[in-house]
Formats: structure tokens, sequence, C-alpha cells
């Protein structure tokens, strides 16, 4: 199955990407994971990205798309693979379309979760993540880690991303808006989206989300 996770930032789209590509055995490729994975090994990709990250801009078409098409070139995504973060603007959509025609594959599903703006700033300003492994997502009030700052998962160090700020969600959301959701619409035309709410526990969005998808 080949899924397209859509939602401003802080709807959870990490924390549900998490449980569906473990329910759905995919892999999930998370643009901006591997952003941060280059940044902590000081790549010039990383170098390169980290400016625009810190700004709450998006990494430029030219960096993302080539970054994004060989994490999906691998072996393991050859059966299908969870996108989360990418694409996010048309002409990333339209590339991600040329590579599948390429490939003579095409996208299953299209999930655009939904989450009030206030919640959105709730949800980032509380966010704690594990050094160890990106997946392993805590939040100070909806999900405190058991001992504070230590991943109850693995031990590792969890920390606050740097575009966390307020002032740095708040260009992030007005970035969603302009240039990310119009990739909705264009979705919509080929009848792959299903906007899901995004509140309540992480359980049951995640229920939602595994009920929105097609039958295989
Ligand atoms: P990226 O890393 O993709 O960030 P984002 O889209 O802003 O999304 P977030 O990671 O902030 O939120 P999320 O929706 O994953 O929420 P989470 O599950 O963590 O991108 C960062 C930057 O990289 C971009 O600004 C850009 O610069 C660059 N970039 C990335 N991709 C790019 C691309 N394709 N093109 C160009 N640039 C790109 O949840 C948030 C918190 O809420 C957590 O603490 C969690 O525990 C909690 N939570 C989750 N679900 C619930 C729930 N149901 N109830 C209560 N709390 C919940
Ligand atoms: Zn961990």
């Amino acid at each position: 199955m080949r899924i397209v996770l859509v939602g401003p930032p802080g709807a959870g789209k990490g924390t549900q990407a998490a449980y569906l590509a473990k329910n759905l055995s995919i892999p999930h490729i998370s643009t901006g994971d591997l952003f941060r994975a280059n940044i902590s090994q000081e790549t010039e990709l990383g170098l390169e990205a980290k400016s625009y990250m810190d700004a709450g801009q998006l990494v430029p078409d030219e960096i993302t798309i080539g970054m994004a098409k060989d994490r999906m070139e691998q072996e393991d995504a050859a059966n299908g693979f969870l996108l989360d973060g990418f694409p996010r603007n048309v002409s990333q959509a339209v590339a991600l379309d040329e590579m599948l025609q390429a490939a003579s594959m095409e996208l299953d599903a299209v999930l655009d979760l939904e989450v009030p703006e206030d919640e959105v700033v709730k949800r980032i300003a509380g966010r704690r993540i594990c050094r160890n492994d990106s997946s392993h997502v805590f939040h100070v009030t909806y999900s405190p880690p058991v001992k504070d700052g230590v991943c109850d998962q693995c031990g590792g160090e969890l920390y606050q991303r740097d575009d966390d700020s307020e002032d740095t969600v708040r260009r992030r959301l007005e970035v969603y808006h302009q240039q990310t959701e119009p990739i909705i619409d264009y979705y919509k035309a080929q009848g792959l989206v299903t906007t899901i709410s995004a509140m309540g526990p992480v359980a049951e969005v995640t229920q939602r989300a595994m009920e929105a998808l097609p039958s295989r």
C-alpha cells in the first residue's frame, strides 16, 4: 500500500505514521526525519537544509525531491510506503506522480489529518523526541514519559526540536496553508483523499485512519 499523510505541523503525522507503518508492514518515510538525520550527521545536505528548517520555511525542491526519491527507491519500499511530510507543495506532488508513473505504481490513499490550530500549538509546545529514535515521540502533558527527559522505550535522552519555538511554529503554519494545503485539492481531483479528525486519543485516531484506508 502507498499512502501519503498530510496535515499541519503538530497534527500527529509522525505519531500516527509509526503505528500505521507497523500495522501495515511498510516503511515510514518522513522527509523531516531524513533532514534531521542529515543535520545530526553534519552532511552537506543537512547543513543546507538546516537554515530553511530553523526559519520554518520549506527546504528547496531540488534538495527535497532527490532525497525523497532515493529513500523510496530503497529495497524495503518496493511494496509500499507511508509518506509523512512529503509531498509538501504541488510541484513535489507532480514529481511524486512522475516517479510513480515511471515505475508503473500508484498511490492508494491520501489521509488528511484535521486538527484545530490552538491544539496544534499545544501539541508542538509540549512535544519531546528521543535522540536515539525519532519514532519515540512524547508529550509533557498528553503522553508524558515515566521519567522526566528519558525515553520509556529505549532510555534515550528526550529533546525539543529547534524549530518548535512559538514564532517558527506560526511561520510553519502559514507555509502549510499557503503551500501544502493546495495538494489536498490536487489529490481530491484524483479521488484519493479522506479527511479524518486527529482529535482524541492516539489509538482512536489510528483506528479512524485504518478504517479510511482502502481494503487490499
Ligand atoms: P516535519 O518534520 O515534517 O514537521 P511538520 O510537518 O511540521 O510536522 P511535525 O513533525 O511538527 O508534527 P507531526 O504532525 O508529525 O506531529 P507529532 O506526531 O510529532 O518538517 C520539519 C521541517 O522540515 C519543515 O518545516 C521543512 O523546513 C522541512 N521539510 C520536511 N519535509 C519537507 C518537504 N517535503 N519539502 C520541503 N521541506 C520539508 O505530534 C506532535 C505532538 O503531539 C507530540 O508531542 C505527540 O506526542 C502529540 N500528539 C500526537 N497525537 C496526539 C493526540 N491524538 N492527542 C494528544 N497529543 C498528541
Ligand atoms: Zn527512544
